[in-house]
């Protein structure tokens, strides 16, 4: 096996949110896809939680256009602390100071234009360095009883190679998709042969498909900084990572884990009725609610 590092732990997680999530249009037009709320806490926030789970503490926010939210949404907000203490709603003051813990550090690259999420994790290199990092698309929501990136920072700290979260879809769905050959390898982790961008279900390699969920060696910069546009006009991450797979070994692994696809909106809603029923102070009753809608 190639071994590609000698770091066990990740410390830097990056997120690229530059994207135009015109899939959400109107709902995006002057707010981020990636502020869109599951009941109540924003994607970016579950994703935030995610990495610092994993052992996370520099935080790497690619943005573009009308993603100062994001900005806010991180930063303390002393006035509404205030506020809410001087309204008895020291609950609430104290969720919103929890949402960072002081150990974490934020970084802000703005990504010029929405090149692909190649460039996107390119626009990231001078504050990730020569490390192994984590690469997290807020828009696919993943609940699991251990957080998935926590999942992949132990495969990775056993094989000390990239690794990608991938997950079996339908067969007609694999255009939507980066998709993976393993040479027909089920097992949970599994090298990879081939990567191939949104290819048409006829000349997929197989169903088995990347989601927003990565573990990178540093040396993908220098495949991401070779490569030209690639499907769609935009600047491939898969793209970059088929690079990097003829210098590294790349490793494909099922994450346990329910994701939902927070692009769409009906990946969206159905997040939003699961994380509502799961809800500790909502839960019951929306279920009540639920139940007595479709009542025969
Ligand atoms: P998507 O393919 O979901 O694109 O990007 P999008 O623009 O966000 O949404 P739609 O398809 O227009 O509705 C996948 C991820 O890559 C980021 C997005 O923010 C999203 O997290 N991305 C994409 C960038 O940061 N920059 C880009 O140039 C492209």
């Amino acid at each position: 096996m190639r071994r590609a590092s000698d770091l066990k732990h990740i410390r830097t997680a990056v997120f690229p949110v530059a994207g135009r999530g015109t899939r959400f249009l109107p709902a995006t037009k002057a707010s981020p896809k990636e502020m869109l709320p599951v009941v109540d806490k924003p994607l970016i926030q579950y994703a935030v939680e995610e990495a610092l789970a994993a052992g996370a503490t520099r935080l790497v926010f690619v943005t573009g256009s009308s993603k100062r939210a994001i900005e806010d949404h991180f930063d303390t907000d002393f006035e509404l602390e205030k506020l809410l203490d001087s309204q008895g709603k020291s609950d609430l003051a104290d969720q919103l100071r929890s949402v960072l813990p002081s150990s974490a550090t934020c970084i802000y690259i703005r990504q010029p234009a929405p090149l692909g999420l190649g460039h996107a994790v390119l626009c990231a290199r001078p504050a990730v360095g020569h490390e192994p990092f984590f690469v997290h698309l807020a828009d696919d929501l993943i609940d699991a009883d251990v957080p998935c990136l926590k999942q992949m920072a132990d495969v990775f700290a056993e094989r000390q190679c990239s690794v990608l979260g991938v997950e079996e879809v339908s067969p007609a769905d694999t255009d939507k998709y980066g998709i993976v050959d393993t040479g027909g390898d089920k097992g949970q982790i599994a090298r990879i042969n081939a990567i191939v961008e949104k290819p048409k279900p006829a000349q997929a390699p197989s169903n088995l498909a990347v989601v927003g969920r990565y573990v990178l060696t540093p040396a993908v910069f220098d495949e991401l900084e070779e490569i030209g546009q690639g499907a769609g006009g935009e600047i491939q991450l898969t793209d970059g990572i088929a690079r990097l797979m003829t210098q590294e070994d790349v490793y494909a692994y099922r994450f346990s884990g329910k994701r939902y696809d927070c692009g769409s909106k009906l990946g969206y809603l159905q997040a939003t009725v699961e994380y509502g029923l799961k809800h500790a102070q909502l839960g019951s009753a929306f279920r009540s609610y639920l139940q007595g809608k479709f009542k025969p």
